[in-house]
């Protein structure tokens, strides 16, 4: 029998590379969209998943719309991506935040609780649980100490699918997720602003690109391994958590000079100012100026994840480092800022 697959957040990043990646599973994908002024399909044209994907309508708002929606498809799996998702707005928007990356996922484990237990749920937790992190490197059996609205949000949910799969029954997995970006990331994140800037600036569009933190660090990995070890999870015979990273870590320093590299700047730092300075060592072009309305309220400052585990028992590996990612962004921006086709 043809498998059925509910993602959530379907729309996003995550969504578009785990949509072809169960496709070719052999999955009958649904995905589940909220209600917006217009169709946000755009990643899911880029990945030529669309036309095989059937949409319904749910918001993690609302509580009946979300039973009804179980009910009707009776997936055999469910992959919660949606989320309020930017660390940076989860500070002005600290209660939208919780109601929907922490209530939400309640509402959604309550739901199977009442369906006698049945799909299996994938719960996309996060790295930024660990915030200000009391180890390095963090596995799943790290301390949490979360500093953001998000992060708090997120171990509230990490917490009540555990507690679902322990008081209830239900085979529920929290994938303890470092940041894993692509050419599919939201413009608003790190990575994809500098890939997307550096394109500019190739392209004679922009002169300068403003950052917050320089010196944050973090485990970047590739979208599309990440979304392999969603799916991994769900097939174990016991629910687990795991966490998913790739054990190295980077600064935004390390991924702007990549980067620029990419574009074939060479990028020499000038910190003699108050303000830090990216300066193209044979122009001297101010490329990079550090912004104080980037930076967060409380940061986390160092992120670097230990995937024993998943290694050990999901046998997943990443298979993107991260010299091969910053310039598959880079590239795949030239691209589009070449042909004018920046949608996301
Ligand atoms: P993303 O690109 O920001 O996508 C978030 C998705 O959630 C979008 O489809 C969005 O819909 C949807 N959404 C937001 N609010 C919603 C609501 N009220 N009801 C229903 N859907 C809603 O995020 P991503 O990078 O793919 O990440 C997927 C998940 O993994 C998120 O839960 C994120 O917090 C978590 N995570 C991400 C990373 C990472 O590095 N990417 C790491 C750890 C954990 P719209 O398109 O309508 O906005
Ligand atoms: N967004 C952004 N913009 N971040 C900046 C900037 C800037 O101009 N300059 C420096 N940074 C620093 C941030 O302060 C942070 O330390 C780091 O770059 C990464 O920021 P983001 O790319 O916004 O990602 P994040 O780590 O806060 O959150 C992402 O990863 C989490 C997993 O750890 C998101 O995908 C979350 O949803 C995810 O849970």
């Amino acid at each position: 029998m043809t498998k059925k697959a509910l993602i959530t957040g379907i729309t996003g990043q995550d969504g578009a590379y785990l949509s072809d990646f169960l496709l070719k599973k052999g999955y009958k994908v649904y995905g589940a969209v909220r209600r917006t002024s217009s169709i946000n399909t755009a990643r899911l044209s880029y990945m030529d998943v669309l036309d095989n994907i059937e949409l319904v309508s749910m918001d993690l708002g609302e509580i009946t719309n979300i039973q009804r929606t179980i009910e009707k498809i009776e997936p055999d799996e469910i992959y919660n991506l949606a989320a309020q998702s930017f660390v940076q707005t989860s500070y002005e928007q600290p209660i939208y935040t919780s109601d929907i990356d922490g209530i939400g996922v309640t509402r959604l484990l309550e739901t199977i609780r009442n369906l006698g237990g049945k799909p299996k749920f994938y719960q996309a937790s996060t790295s930024e649980m660990f915030g200000k992190a009391k180890e390095s490197p963090q596995n799943e059996g790290t301390p949490f100490y979360p500093r953001s609205p998000y992060g708090i949000a997120k171990l509230y949910s990490h917490w009540m699918t555990i507690n679902y799969r322990e008081s209830w029954g239900i085979h529920a997995c929290s994938g303890i997720l470092f940041n894993h970006e692509s050419p599919l990331r939201g413009s608003e994140f790190v990575t994809r602003k500098i890939s997307l800037g550096m394109a500019e600036i190739k392209n004679q569009k922009r002169d300068t690109i403003n950052l917050g933190n320089l010196s944050a660090e973090r485990d970047w990995g590739f979208a599309g391994d990440y979304v392999e070890a969603m799916w991994l999870m769900l097939q174990e015979e016991k629910p687990n958590d795991y966490v998913i990273a790739t054990g190295q870590t980077h600064s935004v320093r390390d991924f702007t000079e990549k980067a620029a590299k990419a574009i074939g700047i060479d990028l020499e730092w000038d910190v003699n100012g108050s303000n830090e300075k990216g300066l193209c060592k044979k122009t001297g072009k101010i490329i990079i100026s550090v912004d104080e309305a980037f930076k967060r309220p409380a940061e986390t400052d160092h992120l670097l994840g230990d995937s024993s585990k998943a290694y050990r028992e999901l046998e997943w590996k990443p298979s993107v480092n991260f010299e091969s990612l910053v310039e598959m962004m880079v590239d795949h921006d030239i691209k589009r800022v070449e042909k004018g086709l920046v949608w996301f």
